[in-house]
């Protein structure tokens, strides 16, 4: 079984698997680790593992190499690529700060290396919140994801400039959808992620990063809930509540750069050492850097 055939490469490899919520469940279920952005990076940075098998999509390994640069980083699937990680590009983000620079820079993990180099710290959705807090008192630039950065602009009044990036996922959600899906099915919590327009953030029950909205769901002594994120997440919420009901907010939700990656794909990755991931030296330091404050302010 392809399975086991994982199971014995990874031994001889000496491998770890991480894969996000948002992967398919078989890969999901092969995992060392599942987790939400935030999660896997902390397990990258210090797992004793000699290759980490990233599924998930490129700035998520490319993260994880950075935090791990002695590790081999493995990406299943070359092409697993965030839409919104390349929505800013670093001569882009030059010019800005040239233009203002007294804004903070604050940047989002789903971006790339040289991005992150010019930042001064970076968030996941689990910790923006507490972080951007950090710098309440000062001018901030928020960086892709035009929606998160809007919706703590608006919880806490702040003075951020967001960038025009987004998630094909998230950014589709409308107030419509919800108000059909509370009718449908009266007394359900509705979750979710807060890469989703605010006017659609505003009729949820709960907003948090994939992690957090598992968390709530396992804890609250509610039994059903919408869920308004990648349909991923449906697997580990099922599994870990089998006497709860979860409905998807809408079929779309699907992040077909996320599924792209099979078990098959995972088994030729450990099997060829497919496919690494490097990040250029000029680069590294910078993007570490950032990400170190991110994991010291978590
Ligand atoms: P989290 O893993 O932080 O919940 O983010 C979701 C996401 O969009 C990852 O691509
Ligand atoms: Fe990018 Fe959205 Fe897919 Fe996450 S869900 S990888 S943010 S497109």
């Amino acid at each position: 079984m392809l399975q086991d055939e994982i199971i014995r490469l990874k031994r001889e490899k000496n491998a770890v698997i991480l894969a996000h919520y948002y992967q398919d469940k078989d890969v999901q279920d092969i995992a060392d680790y599942v987790g939400d952005s935030l999660e896997l990076s902390k397990i990258a940075a210090r797992t004793q593992a000699d290759v980490i098998v990233f599924c998930g999509v490129n700035f998520m390994a490319e993260t994880a190499k950075i935090l791990s640069p002695t590790k081999k980083v493995l990406l299943p699937v070359k092409e697993a690529k965030c839409p919104m990680a390349m929505m800013v590009d670093a001569p882009s983000l030059k010019k800005y700060k040239e233009e203002h620079p007294d804004r903070i820079v604050i940047c989002y993990v789903n971006s790339y290396a040289d991005v992150k180099a010019l930042s001064d710290v970076c968030v996941t959705s689990a910790n923006a919140e507490k972080i951007i807090m950090n710098y309440k008192d000062q001018k901030m630039l928020y960086v892709p994801d035009k929606n998160l950065g809007i919706y703590l602009r608006d919880k806490y009044n702040l003075d951020i400039e967001v960038w025009p990036g987004f998630c094909c996922i998230h950014n589709h959600l409308k107030v419509a959808q919800v108000l059909e899906m509370r009718e449908k099915h009266p007394g359900a919590l509705v979750l979710i992620h807060p890469e989703a327009p605010l006017k659609v953030l505003k009729q949820a029950d709960f907003i948090g990063s994939t992690k957090q909205i598992i968390d709530y769901a396992t804890s609250s002594p509610a039994k059903e809930f919408i869920i308004g994120t990648e349909d991923g997440i449906l697997h580990p919420l099922r599994k870990n509540n089998p006497d709860k009901q979860f409905h998807i907010l809408t079929p779309d939700l699907r992040c077909w750069d996320m599924k792209l990656t099979t078990l098959q794909d995972v088994y030729l990755s450990l099997k060829n050492d497919t496919y690494e991931i490097t990040v250029p030296e000029d680069v590294m330091q910078g993007a570490r850097r950032a990400l170190d404050k991110m994991m010291e302010m978590s």
